[in-house]
């Protein structure tokens, strides 16, 4: 797994110091012993099955042994904290424009940390952060689903997720795909002004009709993308409103 990658790696400083694990619990956690550890700023962390992978809101993430991308990057960012949330987009952002440069494979994003296929959800994001001197120490959680088959995908999800090969017929380097995802997080990191324009133009529902979730309200409005920020900007009723979390269903 990892010498492709290495070969494949066109990055200053993020991934060239990888840590691979054939199974792990959580590559997050991994990646969280390694902070502790002292590990470089740009660590990845990279793992073929994970046995108890974190979802966002505690929720449980599945993945497929040798079948899924997943993977932690871990870095140091100065950044004020109303700003946070722009990291889960830049993540987005990264695997967007990496699956359309390495596969010619068109992701989309839905607010505010789901990669997803006409409709269906093929990743996920979990950011974790922890306060350190002026900045953050930041742990992005990625998992994809790359060459998965239909019967891999267990109950509900056989239903609202999919995968690259699923949908294009095609079975994906994953050691390149991720050379290629990690390449723009880097670019991005050092150009977070073109993160929210980039997310706007990958957003699944930009400018439509949403039902929006924010705690136990239920907004009906139109989505007209993000912020500086990085919070969602929906119109109901003849008023805008910004929301920094939430869901949305399309
Ligand atoms: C979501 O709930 O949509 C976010 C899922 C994030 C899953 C990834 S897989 C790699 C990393 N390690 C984890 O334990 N979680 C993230």
């Amino acid at each position: 797994m990892t010498k492709l990658f290495r070969d494949k790696l066109t990055t200053k400083y993020l991934g060239r110091t990888l840590h691979y694990f054939p199974v792990t619990e959580s590559t997050n956690a991994a990646a969280w012993n390694l902070v502790a550890e002292g590990c470089e700023n740009g660590t990845v962390v990279l793992a073929d099955h994970q046995l108890k992978g974190r979802g966002r809101r505690g929720s449980e993430w599945h993945s497929t042994r040798d079948y899924s991308l997943i993977f932690s990057v871990i870095y140091h960012i100065d950044i004020p904290p109303e700003k946070l949330g722009l990291l889960a987009l830049l993540s987005g952002v990264s695997v967007v424009d990496g699956a359309r440069v390495n596969l010619s494979f068109p992701l989309q994003l839905k607010w505010p940390n789901d990669i997803v296929f006409q409709g269906k959800k093929v990743g996920g994001i979990l950011i974790e952060t922890r306060r350190k001197n002026d900045g953050f120490i930041v742990v992005a959680g990625i998992g994809l689903n790359v060459n998965e088959r239909n019967e891999d995908l267990m109950g509900e999800l056989k239903h609202t997720a999919t995968s690259i090969y699923i949908e294009s017929g095609k079975r994906v380097r994953r050691e390149a795909l991720l050379a290629s995802i990690l390449f723009y997080y880097e670019y991005y990191l050092e150009n977070l002004h073109e993160v929210i324009p980039q997310w706007n133009t990958a957003c699944a529902h930009y400018d439509q009709v949403t039902s929006f979730h924010s705690g136990k309200e239920v907004i009906e409005g139109t989505f007209h993308g993000v912020t500086e920020n990085g919070y969602a900007v929906i119109e109901s009723m003849g008023k805008k409103r910004i929301f920094s979390g939430g869901g949305i269903e399309i």
